[in-house]
Order: structure tokens, then C-alpha cells, then sequence
């Protein structure tokens, strides 16, 4: 409702992890170089962690449009309260294998021989997952995600917590590659909110005042969700006020409305566990199974001469 009245063509503060916003900050180019580096070599695991709202999924768009451009095949699985045969569904038609059985082996075989012909055919795949707990990984697990299937774990900080756990030191020996998400300092903050605006149509016009912009970095903590939440509330009240610049006075009353003192926990709450997530720990168990089958192809395909 308020873009005309600030000449923007869209809306700049959208919570949604749209990949074309995306502002690079050293640790963020850091981190996508990780990504990228990880999956083009082969490493099988990388783990990507960081607080609530400061760009995982973001940046795992990004990956995926820069995979998807290069064709290679790739699913993305953000729900880890799926059991094994939504999971092993949802994994089939985001890969975009046609499968027209509920039989649980006959996906497999079907999983197993499409891996089979991108391995012979050079090609890669990746598997984010945004929500993974607890992974037992065996360790015939290797052969069959070093070689066919790229895995990025995602998750919020407590995920390194839980992969010191002992029953799961076998897969934190293999995320040789840790990427981090941050969040923003005082000057990256001013730039995101500069860029924002710019990408949706601005034509420079400062809407936000300079004491706007620190008391936004100040009650936001750098988190681009809050920043954003944030943003969009101030356009709002000095549209309603009529006013063409967000006062820090405007700030500070949406900062009440959300009861934003010197945390943003009010409106960023930790995200609650998964109830149920050994399903989805049986889901990839379920996968792991075909790394027995595949070792045996796997030297099948070398005797070919076709790697
Ligand atoms: N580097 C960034 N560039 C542009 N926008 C960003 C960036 N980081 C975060 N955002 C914005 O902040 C919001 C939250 O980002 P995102 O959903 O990617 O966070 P997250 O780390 O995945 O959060 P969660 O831990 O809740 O899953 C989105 O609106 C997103 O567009
Ligand atoms: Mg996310």
C-alpha cells in the first residue's frame, strides 16, 4: 500500500528468502564459496549453520539457482517432520524422477538407478536439508555421497551442539567444510537496508534517517528477519503519518509494538525442535542402505572404464 508513496515498485522488505535480494557481506561470500567449492569437489558434506534469520535458506537459494543453471539435478528438503515414505516421495519429485509406485524398494531401485546414470553421465546432485537433528551416518554412507550425492546440512546453531554428540562423531568427521552465516554489523546493516530499497525501485531517496538506521541495527541485533519485520513497519506507520522519511521516533514505536528491548526474541523465537525427527534419521538411514548396493556397481562402472 505504501510503495507509490515511496516510489518503489515492489515491496522491499518481503520475509521471504528471496535469493535476488541477496546482500553479500564478506562472511556471506565466504560462506557461499564454501558451499559451492564443497560441491564441486566432491566433499559430499558441507554444514551450513547460524542464528535465526540471518540468511541459511537465503543463501541456499542462491545455490540452488546457481546449480540449477548449471542443470544439475537437485532436491531440497525443508521439512524434517516427514516419515520415510513422504520423505523418500518428496526426495523423488524434487529430483523429478517419475515414479509411479508406493512400493518402498521399487523407489529405491528407481533413486538407485537414476543416481547410477548421473554418476556414469559426470553429473552431481545436492540435498539441502534445512532441519536435520541427528544424522547416523554409516560409514558405507561415504562412498555413496562422496561420489553421487552432494549433502548441505542446514541448521541453526544448536545443530553443532548436536553433532558433538558421540553417537553421531562418524558423520562430524566428514563435514570437513563449515560455512556460517552472521549477523550484520552497524555499517552492513545500513548498506542491506540501502540495498533493499534500491532493488525494489527506489530511485535514492533516503527513507530512513541516519539515527533510524543505527536504532534499527541497535534493536535488530543485525539479524536481516528482524531488520526486514522491522523496516516494513516503520514504511508503514510514516505512510500512515504521511510522513516521506522514517524518523527514529517511528522506529522506536515499532520497536514497542514488538516489545524489541535489547534482543529481537519477541517476534525471532528459537525455532522448537522437531518432535518426530527420527523419521526423518530413518529416511536417511533407508538411503544409506543403497551405498551396499551401489559399492558393488560402483566397481562395476570402473571395470566399464566409464569415470
Ligand atoms: N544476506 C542476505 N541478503 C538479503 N536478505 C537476507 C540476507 N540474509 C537474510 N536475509 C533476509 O532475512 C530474512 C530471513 O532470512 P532466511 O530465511 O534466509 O534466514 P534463516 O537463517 O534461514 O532463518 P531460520 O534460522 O529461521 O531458518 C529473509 O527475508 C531474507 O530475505
Ligand atoms: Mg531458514
Amino acid at each position: 500500500m505504501y510503495k507509490e508513496f515511496f516510489g518503489l515498485r515492489a515491496n522491499p522488505f518481503n520475509v521471504n528468502p528471496d535469493p535476488r535480494y541477496l546482500f553479500l557481506t564478506r562472511h556471506t561470500e565466504e560462506a557461499l564459496a564454501c558451499l559451492t567449492y564443497g560441491i564441486q569437489s566432491r566433499k559430499g558434506f558441507v554444514l551450513l549453520t547460524g542464528e535465526v534469520g540471518t540468511g541459511k535458506t537465503t543463501l541456499i537459494n542462491k545455490l540452488l539457482e546457481w546449480l540449477r543453471a548449471q542443470q544439475v539435478p537437485t532436491a531440497f528438503i525443508f521439512n524434517s517432520r516427514m516419515n520415510v515414505p513422504q520423505f523418500l516421495d518428496y526426495m523423488m519429485a524434487d529430483f523429478g524422477i517419475p515414479c509411479d509406485t508406493r512400493s518402498k524398494s521399487q523407489i529405491l531401485l528407481l533413486l538407485y538407478n537414476w543416481l547410477l546414470e548421473r554418476y556414469r553421465a559426470g553429473e552431481t546432485a545436492a540435498l539441502a536439508d534445512e532441519v536435520l537433528e541427528e544424522i547416523r551416518m554409516m560409514t558405507n554412507l561415504e562412498t555413496f555421497t562422496e561420489k553421487l550425492l552432494q549433502i548441505v546440512l542446514v541448521g541453526q546453531t544448536e545443530l553443532e551442539q548436536k553433532l558433538k554428540r558421540p553417537n553421531l562423531r562418524q558423520l562430524r568427521q566428514r563435514l570437513t567444510l563449515r560455512a556460517k552465516t552472521h549477523p550484520l554489523t552497524l555499517e552492513e546493516t545500513k548498506s542491506y537496508i540501502q540495498q533493499r530499497l534500491r532493488i525494489a525501485g527506489s530511485n535514492g531517496q533516503a527513507i530512513f534517517d541516519a539515527e533510524s538506521l543505527t536504532s534499527i541495527h541497535r534493536y535488530s541485533s543485525g539479524i536481516p528477519r528482524v531488520v526486514n519485520l522491522i523496516c516494513e513497519h516503520c514504511l508503514v506507520s510514516a505512510f500512515v503519518d504521511q510522513q516521506k522519511k522514517v524518523a527514529s521516533s517511528i522506529v522506536d514505536a515499532v520497536a514497542r509494538d514488538f516489545d524489541l528491548g535489547d534482543n529481537h526474541s519477541a517476534i525471532a523465537p528459537p525455532q522448537p525442535q522437531a518432535p518426530d525427527k527420527f523419521d526423518l534419521m530413518d529416511a536417511l538411514k533407508t538411503i544409506s542402505n543403497l551405498a551396499e548396493r551401489l559399492k558393488e556397481s560402483e566397481s562395476d562402472v570402473t571395470k566399464e572404464g566409464k569415470l
